[in-house]
């Protein structure tokens, strides 16, 4: 299968070619960048030297692929970015005949919670993404507080508190203010304070599943270049009281190759690299501390979104992915 990358200089496509060249089922990558077309990828992603050969591209010729049986195409611009263009490129694609043969993913917000796209949280929303053609992937920070937080749907606990931390790639390639290596570096700050746009896609999915908590999330910056750290907690409600909580999650997640359940604290070091989840739950009296970590670029994004392209395509959803990060980095 061909895949074709919008947005490909930024470090969601950096990411997407190199899970996708060495993906069993993909036999072509092409990708745009609007300011680096025409030079090498790995002129922009230096560790692809060698593995990736091509060239940007200035936009893509759709005509070329309209006898491709079938092609995934990924979206990796800023917010609000593809939202404009998504229309003429429906229509374009209806006019080729390629509309039902492309699986689009878009790594943006435009489309969560958006008719006629999937959510693209692989482990909930397997079975809906199966199939589909039109996903919209998770943001990371709402990865990490989901996946801490809908194992106990449905106990509904009334009031949740998340403090999460986020590395500097979670802002994208382009330097501003807050993610310049030395206004970044030997920092450590609260940003978007009980206000963070990622609330909405946690709470929708709460809602979903008949559980409306009240949830207090502080987001913070820190020094790190990749990776979440979200620790969430609540206290016990009636319903949680004679449970085993830890079990919950255990015996929730017991299937799902990606989260991985560990004793004591889980470590973003641990995840860096990969599509791996690091999840641990600790009681204690009627407290319940739930920890994740997660890697912003791999599992927070570009990752998940091979997942989902995985599942879309009846495939393992770990083809192509099953992989450990380095340790040491
Ligand atoms: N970074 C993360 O940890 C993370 C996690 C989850 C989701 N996301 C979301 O994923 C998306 C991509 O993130 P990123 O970190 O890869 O961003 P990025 O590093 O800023 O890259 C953005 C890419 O989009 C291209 N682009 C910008 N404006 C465009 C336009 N109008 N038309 C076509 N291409 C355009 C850029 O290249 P040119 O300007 O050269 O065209 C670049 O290739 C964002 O919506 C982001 O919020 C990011």
């Amino acid at each position: 299968m061909k895949s074709i990358i919008l947005g490909a200089s930024g470090y969601g496509g950096g990411e997407l070619f190199r899970w996708l060249s060495q993906h069993p089922t993909i036999e072509s990558i092409e990708g745009t960048s609007r300011t680096n077309a025409g030079k090498p990828v790995s002129s922009i992603h230096p560790n692809l030297l060698g593995i990736v050969d091509q060239l940007f591209l200035e936009t893509i010729d759709w005509a070329q692929y309209k006898n491709e049986k079938a092609l995934v195409v990924f979206a990796s611009m800023p917010h609000g970015e593809f939202k404009g263009q998504y229309p003429s490129l429906e229509d374009e694609w209806k006019r080729l005949g390629l509309s039902e043969r492309i699986l689009l993913i878009d790594l943006s917000h435009d489309f969560r919670i958006h008719p006629g796209f999937v959510y693209g949280l692989s482990e909930i929303n397997a079975d809906q993404i199966r199939g589909s053609r039109r996903i919209s992937n998770p943001g990371c920070f709402a990865t990490a507080l989901q996946l801490g937080m809908l194992p106990l749907a449905p106990y509904s606990p009334d009031q949740i508190f998340v403090s999460a931390v986020t590395g500097s790639s979670g802002s994208g390639a382009s330097a501003s203010s807050t993610t310049h290596h030395p206004t970044r570096s030997n920092d450590f700050r609260a940003y978007k304070m009980l206000s963070h746009q990622h609330e909405e896609e946690v709470l929708h999915s709460c809602a979903q599943k008949g559980w409306k908590p009240r949830l207090s999330f502080v987001p913070h910056s820190s020094s790190l270049v990749r990776g979440i750290f979200a620790t969430i907690q609540l206290t016990q409600n009636d319903s949680m009281k004679d449970q085993d909580i830890p079990g919950i999650f255990r015996d929730f997640y017991k299937d799902k190759f990606f989260i991985r359940y560990v004793e004591g604290t889980p470590r973003i070091l641990s995840t860096v690299g990969s599509n791996f989840v690091d999840l641990s739950v600790i009681t204690q009296n009627d407290k319940v501390l739930i920890m994740v970590a997660l890697d912003n670029l791999g599992k927070g994004m570009a990752a998940q979104a091979i997942q989902n392209m995985n599942l879309a395509l009846g495939l393992p959803e770990w083809t192509g992915l099953r992989q450990a990060g380095p340790y040491p980095l």
